[in-house]
């Protein structure tokens, strides 16, 4: 049983298909105002009238391109026009490429979408955030963090190596390095972050031609194991609404058992996820980058 949004304003980013829109809809019922994020808006309009479909809150579309800067910025903007508080900002846009493509201000297309976009977009709505307080970022993390062998901060761009799987967990422990630095950035201004891993979801990702050759087979030999996008969206929904995690600031959390089934519950992410430095490092660079292109 969600927790009751009524009076609450949710923004959830990548809300068109798959663990957002299921997250998204779940806070419409629990009667939050929730703001969808979509860069298509054929695909957006669709996501919202169908999240709008039982929804006790009122559901609206916001256009954004995540791995473009200037369109984070037109949306951030956006939403500050149209809405006078923010009390929970869902940080779920996100995506795995087979081929090393940039962004459109030059970027590695797998880092900016997941992680720069979201860097700049949280940043652009902390006032609101914060005079909206007590509230909350959650960001979308992975399990798949666990498998960076470094944040790779001698190569973020992926130029001299990239692969898919390389790229995607970097991202992943991106998300939790900037969850570790937010929630520190945070203490005391009412504004608490969090990381999910949301379990192994029957989804998009991966799909519509972003991956091909055997890591295709690897995702379809995970289908036996992937729960909905429903149950995907638990771990998400918890950390936006559940009573008392402020004293939490900057957890991460899954579901108990193999991160798909259970109750949800706080968890360590891997060592290189707890590395202070490398999150103030992380941050310092990705504030260069995000002020680099207007
Ligand atoms: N599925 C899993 O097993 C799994 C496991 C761990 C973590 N996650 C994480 O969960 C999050 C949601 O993924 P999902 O599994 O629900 O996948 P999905 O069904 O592919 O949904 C991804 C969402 O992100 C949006 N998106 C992608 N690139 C974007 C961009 N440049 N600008 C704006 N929106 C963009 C997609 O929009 P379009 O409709 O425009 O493509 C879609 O709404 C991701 O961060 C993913 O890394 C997923």
């Amino acid at each position: 049983m969600t927790t009751d949004m009524q009076g609450k304003v949710v923004l959830v980013t990548g809300a068109t298909g798959g663990i957002g829109k299921e997250t998204a809809r779940s806070l419409a019922r629990a009667g939050a105002t929730v703001i969808l994020s979509g860069r298509d808006a054929g695909r957006l309009d669709a996501a919202v009238a169908d999240v709008r479909t039982g929804a006790t809150g009122s559901v609206e579309g916001l256009s954004m391109d995540l791995a473009s800067l200037q369109s984070v910025r037109a949306g951030a903007r956006e939403l500050l026009e149209r809405w006078d508080r923010l009390d929970v900002l869902i940080n779920n846009a996100g995506v795995i490429l087979s081929g090393r493509q940039l962004s459109p201000d030059g970027y590695e297309l797998t880092l900016a979408t997941n992680h720069l976009g979201h860097f700049l977009l949280t940043n652009l709505l902390l006032d609101r955030l914060k005079a909206s307080a007590p509230s909350r970022v959650v960001n979308v993390s992975s399990t798949a963090h666990r498998g960076a062998r470094s944040m790779g901060f001698d190569d973020l761009q992926s130029e001299r190596s990239y692969s898919a799987m390389g790229a995607y967990n970097r991202s992943k422990l991106a998300n939790i390095l900037f969850t570790r630095e937010l929630a520190r950035r945070l203490e005391g201004s009412g504004v608490s972050a969090f990381a999910v891993h949301p379990g192994v979801v029957r989804t998009g990702w991966g799909k519509g031609g972003d991956t091909r050759g055997g890591l295709n087979l690897i995702l379809a030999l995970a289908l036996p194991i992937q729960i909905s996008p429903k149950m995907g969206a638990a771990a998400s929904v918890y950390a936006a609404t559940q009573p008392g995690l402020e004293a939490h600031n900057g957890a991460f959390f899954q579901r108990m058992v193999f991160g798909n089934f259970g109750p949800v519950h706080q968890v360590q992410p891997s060592a290189l996820g707890r590395d202070d430095a490398g999150a103030t490092h992380l941050w310092e660079l990705s504030e260069e980058m995000v002020s680099a292109r207007h």
